[in-house]
């Protein structure tokens, strides 16, 4: 009798045991989900999306394709009266002074000896720096 006691009592620890490994298992598969995932993130944060830029395939024009980058990322602060840093932004002709003093590419490719634009704000994408980058190189013209 006290035997068979004994012996379904730790039958009954040795049930609350395999509970906990099998909690602890999944706690271990969630978390190791959760920062396999952000590895991820942080992966395509560091080197870019892994899609081919398509967008810089023939002409860059200005208005089309690379005003539209600038309007959503630095006309805010960079155009009317007082530009932030005196550093005028918004007409073709601003724009393409920026272009062609090597600010505009400095700025947005976070090249050392500029200050990183936007200010306070995430980087370009890759496939928009490819854009105005290329814009730059054909001479930024007013197309
Ligand atoms: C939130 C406001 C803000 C935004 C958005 C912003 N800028 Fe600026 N920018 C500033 C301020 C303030 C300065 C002056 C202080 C400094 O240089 O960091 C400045 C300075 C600059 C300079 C001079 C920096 C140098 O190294 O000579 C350039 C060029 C420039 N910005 C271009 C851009 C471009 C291009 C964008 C868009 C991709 C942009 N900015 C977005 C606020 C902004």
């Amino acid at each position: 009798m006290r035997s068979n006691k004994f012996s379904s009592g730790s039958r009954q620890v040795l049930k609350t045991t395999d509970m906990s490994i099998i909690r602890i298992s999944f706690l271990m598969l969630f978390v190791g989900v959760v920062l396999s995932s952000c590895y991820y993130d942080k992966e395509e944060l560091l080197y870019g999306a892994p899609v081919p830029c398509t967008d810089t395939t023939g002409t860059i024009s200005y208005a089309a394709k690379v005003v539209p980058i600038l309007q959503a990322n630095c006309y805010g602060c960079h155009s009317g009266s007082a530009p932030s840093g005196g550093q005028a932004m918004g007409t073709y002709t601003a724009d393409k002074t920026m272009a062609q003093n090597g600010k505009l590419l400095g700025v947005i490719s976070h090249a050392t000896g500029f200050s990183p634009m936007p200010k306070g704000g995430s980087k370009l994408s890759n496939c928009n720096i490819a854009v105005v980058r290329k814009w730059i190189e054909s001479g930024a013209p007013n197309n």
